[in-house]
């Protein structure tokens, strides 16, 4: 059994990055690994700010949210990252979330990484999001197993109409 961390960055609930990420949970739990979903709207992440007293101490001066995330993805065999995409690029939240990695940094490979990316655009046109999540996961030391793609979505629910959903369900059976 496997511990399944999926972190979700949309804000929209129900959205399709929320979607697809219920389709890979219910995979995993139907292949019997034990699953947790955090959405990270829900959860407060402030802005790097840069000051490197982590590099000192270990430790963020920022008292939110970050630890518990940190803490629970180095405690995860298997991590989900999903994002819709904004502007070709992936959302400030996950972005905000990445740059907070810092205090962590050496402590955060390891691990089976699954990326959701959405977008109303064509596969060919998110590709950049997929570049850049896949360069920093595999540069903390993690493998990049897959990428589900939500291409061609933009309303709320539209990616249930699509293969994605199978290939969510699918990847997240067979981690
Ligand atoms: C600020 C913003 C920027 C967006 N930029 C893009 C884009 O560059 N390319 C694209 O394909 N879709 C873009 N979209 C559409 C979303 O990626 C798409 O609706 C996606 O399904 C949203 O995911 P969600 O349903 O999980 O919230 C953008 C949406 C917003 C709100």
């Amino acid at each position: 059994m496997k511990h399944v961390l999926i972190l979700s960055a949309s804000p929209r609930k129900n959205g399709n990055s929320d979607i697809l990420c219920r389709q890979f949970m219910r995979g995993a739990q139907d292949a019997g690994h034990r699953t947790e979903l955090i959405s990270l709207y829900d959860k407060s992440t402030e802005f790097c700010r840069a000051c490197y007293a982590c590099f000192t101490t270990g430790r963020c001066v920022l008292r939110d949210d970050m630890e518990e995330i940190l803490d629970k993805m180095q405690q995860a065999d298997v991590i989900v990252v999903a994002t819709p995409t904004y502007f070709y690029s992936m959302n400030g939240k996950l972005k905000t979330v990445i740059d907070r990695f810092l205090p962590r940094w050496q402590n955060l490979g390891g691990h089976d990484v699954y990326l959701i990316i959405t977008g109303h655009d064509r596969k060919e046109g998110l590709k950049l999001v997929e570049e850049e999540l896949n360069t920093i996961f595999t540069g903390l030391g993690n493998q990049v197993k897959g990428c589900i793609w939500g291409e061609e979505v933009w309303q709320k629910g539209e990616v249930e109409n699509t293969k994605a959903m199978d290939e969510a369900y699918q990847a997240g059976s067979h981690i």
